[in-house]
């Protein structure tokens, strides 16, 4: 195959498109805040992806607000918006890429048959939708992607025919969803051959492929679809995203780079960003890595039995395909403690794949003392818990923890004294409740009443001993929005307080966003 819009020197270089800003915060729960938000988009400009799609600026003020800036800021990555089928979408996407260096539009319109009920288009209206919705966006921005959603379940003529239109129409980049994960392997790859046989000009574009994991199979869909042809591989962090989530741009990138023999293509990531970026991801969406999940979990390079612990001391080979350094993961016994000085904390932390501008530096130096003060030894997991801490110096938070005391004991009922800010105003109170978590929230709610359901609370220890911290996790529902709040502490409670609070936040910002419907 000769695909002409690509030197061909080029030919075995995939584009890494991220969409964990777009798709991953669209996963129930995941919210991340603005300065969340940019903080990933710069780790993802700096570890080498080459398209970020930065948010859905329709959605709401804060997503076209974090769009703009997000673009303002970027240094190698093209800058995407996401705009549905219609030219105030479009408008509004373009408003907010267009400070970047390189913007992309990305418009899209579902086109299986069942979305084509949904939005009460026939097959002719629904060309002519596409032919002028592409035409506009091309006319602002010289870089359109265009995706026909549902792609895996739209009949093969048809999806021939809207592909033709949308490059004709100046799409330079179509990309295939399979939404709802439905695709495997082989039909990935034939759908793709399939459209670069038979459309005309599919040879001058780009052809992307976007897959959700619902029946697992995410990641060798994307696969199958390079091996076709496809060129762009959509994914998200940690496989983060609706549903089941996204392609994970880990493991398509660490596949191609450890079976080149057999996918012999190039991305331009820098894996050794990997680990560091995971562990953001994780800690801002509040979405946990599961111990066993390929290349990031907390097992992935972890030797348990007798005989693999042997076989990896006398040669790494015998039992690990990739070393763990090659992600960024470098475990060092170093333990650290109240005396160790900043310089230190720098480097133990850039080891475990964080890097600090200097101002972060001071203020994780602070929260390290207060730590090392309440704990003798601090361990890899304790910084990393220190580091995924959203609850902390988060000045810009609605409500913050200002103090707090429990009474409990075999005597109920507990009691919580508890002083929170919210805006400008410090209000104390006491509470009562089923324990001291109970009181806690309770005193929480007296002060801010809501509606919000808990639907989830769980806590686990970070490292061992009576003196480790604890991490909990607060999941919490309203009208069909949910988010997760998260902190750590040594202190069960005063880390429940603040998860809490963590999630009440983000409740406040998923309440000024209204997802648009159709997506
Ligand atoms: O899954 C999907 O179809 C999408 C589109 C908006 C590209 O996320
Ligand atoms: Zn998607």
């Amino acid at each position: 195959m000769t695909k002409s819009a690509i030197p061909a020197s080029e030919q075995d270089r995939v584009i890494i498109f991220d969409t964990t800003l777009r798709d991953g915060e669209q996963s129930p729960g995941a919210t991340m805040s603005h300065n969340e938000k940019l903080e990933i988009a710069s780790m993802l400009d700096e570890m080498g992806v080459d398209v970020i799609e930065a948010g859905f600026p329709i959605a709401s003020e804060g997503d076209f607000a974090a769009v703009s800036e997000i673009a303002k800021n970027s240094v190698n990555s093209v800058i995407c918006g996401l705009s549905r089928a219609n030219y105030g979408d479009i408008d509004r996407a373009w408003e907010a890429v267009k400070h970047a260096a390189q913007p992309r539009i990305h418009t899209f319109i579902g086109t299986s048959p069942l979305h084509r009920d949904i939005t009460k288009l026939d097959q002719e209206e629904m060309a002519v939708k596409i032919e002028q919705t592409v035409s506009h966006a091309r006319n602002l921005c010289a870089d359109v992607q265009w995706s026909p959603m549902d792609a895996t379940r739209t009949e093969h003529d048809y999806l021939c025919r809207v592909v033709e239109i949308a490059i004709k129409a100046g799409a330079t980049t179509i990309n295939i969803p399979d939404t709802v994960g439905y695709t495997a392997p082989r039909e990935s790859a034939e759908l793709i051959r399939m459209l670069l046989e038979r459309v005309p000009g599919a040879d001058e574009i780009v052809f992307a492929t976007h897959c959700h994991n619902d029946l697992g199979m995410a990641t060798a869909n994307a696969l199958a679809a390079v091996e076709a042809g496809a060129r762009q591989i959509e994914s998200t962090i940690n496989g983060l995203g609706e549903r089941a989530g996204n392609t994970a741009l880990e493991e398509v990138v660490m596949a191609m780079r450890v079976r080149n023999d057999i996918m012999p293509y190039r991305t331009g990531i820098d894996t050794t960003k990997i680990m560091g970026i995971s562990r953001k991801v994780a800690a801002v969406s509040g979405f946990a890595v599961q111990y066993n999940k390929a290349i990031v979990g907390k097992n992935a390079f972890a030797h348990e039995s007798g005989i693999h612990q042997d076989g990896v001391l006398k040669n790494a080979e015998t039992f690990e395909i990739m070393r763990p350094e090659d992600i960024g993961l470098t475990e060092t016994n170093l333990v650290m403690g109240k005396h160790s000085g900043r310089a230190a904390l720098r480097s133990k932390l850039e080891d475990l794949g964080y890097e600090l501008g200097d101002n972060q530096l001071k203020d994780v130096f602070v929260r390290f003392k207060e730590l090392a003060d309440r704990k003798k030894e601090i361990y890899d997991e304790d910084l990393i818990a220190l580091m995924s801490d959203n609850t902390t110096g988060a000045a810009n938070d609605h409500i913050q923890v200002k103090f707090l005391r429990v009474i409990c004991g075999t005597e109920a009922p507990q009691s919580a004294d508890l002083t929170l800010v919210v805006g400008e105003d410090t209000h104390q109170v006491t509470a009562t409740g089923d324990g001291p978590v109970d009181a806690t929230f309770n005193a929480i709610k007296q002060v801010f009443p809501h509606e919000a359901k808990l639907a989830l609370y769980q806590v686990h220890a970070v490292t061992e001993g009576t003196d480790a911290q604890a991490t909990v996790s607060v999941r919490m529902e309203e009208d069909g929005k949910i988010v997760t709040g998260q902190s750590s502490d040594t202190d069960t409670v005063v880390a429940s307080a603040k998860a809490y609070v963590n999630a009440l936040n983000k409740l406040i910002v998923r309440r000024e966003k209204s997802a648009p419907a159709a997506l």
